[in-house]
């Protein structure tokens, strides 16, 4: 079985990490500088790197080539080596989102104290770290606060408001921002020539556009749609951009242009009967509102500062589309624009609690083409 991408291309290198800038360069001058600090805690959205970096610090510290000034990983020792393999002994990695963490916690209070195995350093990386117990808390804070010299920790968690302040304030902290489409799209494309895919520009725009700004959905997308369009004896694996589409359930724009029509006309009824017609051929509602917001948000961003503000990296839409938008926008008046917006806004969340689906949408329709 072939490795899935993320599992394969998980940087092996600080060279590769894409974005993230502000963090890569704090922590590898620490490691040339050797100017350590024993807690670090990693927040940021998902899949934007925080095990990764994690990992490739415990890796650089414990490399057995790396000289005074350096900070790369040499990923030739046996200690790096051991890293990439996941078995490294010096390398403990604890999961807080099973049972608090609490067992993993004592555990680890029983065993910091002997020095490291092989290694320089023993190195305790806590990932989900907010779902510590209040008692794993506690106790990791004890431990905190009085390290052995041989230990560093690494906590990483996504929702850094639900940890105890005082486990923050013993750690340097670092703020993993979401990656940025042309970063994501950037190192899809490197790891689509080494897999021998042939991918179009639009269809890795499409797909960085639905990662949400994370790099393991990304790569996930990538990995599945070069499943999905691999065919027997050929070598070569094209993606093309209505591939995507059908995978990823996404609705034509061409379907958003023609509601947002209907809508400026105020034609009720056909707008609901597209709506729901979309549906009926499998579109997930969800998403499609979701796509109906991004479009109407590219028109209101128009309207505002005109080609200023619109990002044609980051709307998805062929010249075509582009053109059919700015006579849309012109069409719109501004608060009824807000208005709208607003509209599908509160529908989305109410969709998540509704008996019947498509209800919530089609009162913001209603209501829409009922002012005057
Ligand atoms: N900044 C980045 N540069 C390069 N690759 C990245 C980056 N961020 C994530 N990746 C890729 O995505 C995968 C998942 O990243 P990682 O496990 O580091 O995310 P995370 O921030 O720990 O997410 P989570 O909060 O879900 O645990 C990695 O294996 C790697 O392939
Ligand atoms: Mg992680
Ligand atoms: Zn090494």
């Amino acid at each position: 079985m072939s490795q899935v991408f993320y599992r394969k291309y998980r940087p092996k290198s600080f060279s590769e990490i894409i974005g993230q800038e502000h963090i890569v360069r704090t922590i590898t001058n620490a490691l040339a500088s050797k100017i350590l600090s024993q807690g670090y805690l990693f927040t940021g959205p998902r899949g934007s790197g925080k095990t990764t970096i994690a990992r490739l610090f415990a890796k650089a510290l414990n490399c057995q080539n790396r000289k005074a000034g350096d900070y790369e990983p040499c990923n030739k020792c046996s200690s790096c080596l051991e890293i990439n393999d996941n078995r490294a002994i010096d390398l403990i990695e604890i999961d807080a989102a099973s049972h608090g963490g609490i067992d993993q916690i004592r555990e680890l209070k029983e065993g910091i104290n002997f020095s490291p195995t092989k290694s320089k350093y023993k190195v305790y990386i806590i990932d989900e770290s907010h779902q510590l117990s209040k008692e794993a808390s506690n106790a990791l804070l004890k431990t905190l606060e009085e390290p052995p010299a041989h230990a560093v920790f690494i906590l990483a968690t996504t929702e850094i408001h639900k940890m105890i302040p005082t486990i923050i304030s013993r750690c340097q902290r670092f703020d993993f921002k979401r990656l940025r489409l042309p970063e994501i799209i950037k190192r899809l494309e490197i790891i689509s020539k080494k897999e021998g895919i042939k991918i179009e520009k639009s269809a890795l725009e499409l797909i960085a556009l639905s990662s949400g700004g994370s790099f393991r959905d990304g790569e996930s997308i990538l990995d599945q749609t070069a499943t999905f369009c691999a065919k027997a004896h050929q070598k070569e694996i094209i993606i093309k951009t209505e591939d995507l589409r059908d995978l990823l359930g996404i609705v034509e724009t061409q379907k958003i242009i023609k509601i947002i029509d209907f809508l400026l006309e105020k034609k009720t009824a056909e707008a609901i009967s597209l709506f729901n017609e979309t549906f009926d051929q499998g579109a997930d509602l969800q998403q499609f509102v979701n796509e109906i917001i991004n479009y109407l948000h590219n028109i209101l961003m128009f309207k505002i500062g005109g080609e200023e503000l619109h990002n044609p990296l980051t709307d998805g839409l062929t010249d075509e589309e582009f053109k059919k938008l700015k006579e849309q926008a012109i069409k719109f008046l501004e608060p009824d624009l807000r208005k709208l917006i607003n509209l599908f806004l509160d529908a989305q969340t109410r969709m998540k609690s509704s008996p019947i689906l498509q209800l919530p949408l089609e009162l913001a329709i209603a209501e829409y083409c009922g002012i005057e």
